[in-house]
């Protein structure tokens, strides 16, 4: 469905991604870990068109989508969580939820849809997303890019800064949205949580793809597990 080839970012001189190949099929919660550094959310930047590839091509089923821009790519059905949510902190619930729809009109089955996946946002729709904990931003940024209705979904780190207990129903809830039908690329630095709900991970090192492979193969790496997996036994 996703597919980055010979694909390369740089900022000015300096080249962050060094020509990696990547693909997610149709249906795959995919997930990408690496380091702080190691130029995770400069990918999801640019294939959500908020950055160009310096060289390569990002294609989303066969088209090449790298020179389109962003609000252009939302509507092909790529939607972006981007790191920290980037919710409007002094907007309500309701009104950071109609920016998601600002590619369609939403309707009150739109709003019933997420309310369902999270009642909690139901309960707290008219206070302003600023004073919401951080798993309910993060469960208001998911949603919002859910209203978008999305064919593939771009997460950047939702567990950053999320007690274990909450980063686990975000988690789940990732595992729900995919198991309806979307498409899933998850840039984790926790790499547990998120093979844990993967189907297969990229491993990346300072900007090239170090290592690829099921989720459970890398879980079982000895490699990773010294480097991602704090296990200090293997
Ligand atoms: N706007 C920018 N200008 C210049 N360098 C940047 C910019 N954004 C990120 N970088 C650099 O690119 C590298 C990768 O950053 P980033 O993609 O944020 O990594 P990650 O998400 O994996 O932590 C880092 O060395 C970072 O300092
Ligand atoms: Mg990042």
């Amino acid at each position: 469905m996703l597919a980055l080839k010979n694909f390369s970012v740089s900022y000015g001189q300096i080249q962050i991604i060094r020509g990696i190949n990547l693909e997610v099929n149709r249906g795959e919660i995919v997930a990408l870990i690496g380091c702080n550094g190691a130029g995770k959310t400069t990918i999801l930047r640019t294939i959500s068109g908020l950055l160009r590839p310096s060289g390569g091509t990002v294609e989303l089923e066969g088209e090449d989508i790298s020179k389109a821009k962003p609000h252009v790519i939302v509507r092909k059905g790529i939607s972006h969580v981007p790191e920290r949510r980037g919710i409007f902190a002094n907007l309500t619930v309701q009104e950071n939820l109609l920016m998601g729809g600002y590619v369609r009109h939403l309707t009150s089955v739109d709003y019933d849809e997420v309310f369902g996946i999270f009642p909690r946002l139901a309960e707290r729709r008219k206070q302003v997303a600023g004073t919401l904990s951080g798993g309910e931003q993060q469960m208001l940024a998911i949603s919002r890019a859910l209203l978008s209705r999305p064919r593939i979904m771009l997460l950047d780190e939702p567990s950053l800064g999320l007690a274990p207990q909450v980063t686990k129903s975000i988690f789940d809830t990732i595992c729900r949205i995919n198991s309806t039908g979307t498409t899933v690329l998850l840039v984790e630095q926790n790499a547990q949580a998120a093979l844990k709900v993967a189907h297969r991970g990229y491993v990346l090192e300072v900007g090239e793809i170090a290592l690829c492979d099921s989720a459970e193969a890398l879980l079982n790496n000895d490699a990773v597990r010294r480097a991602y997996l704090g296990d200090a036994s293997s």
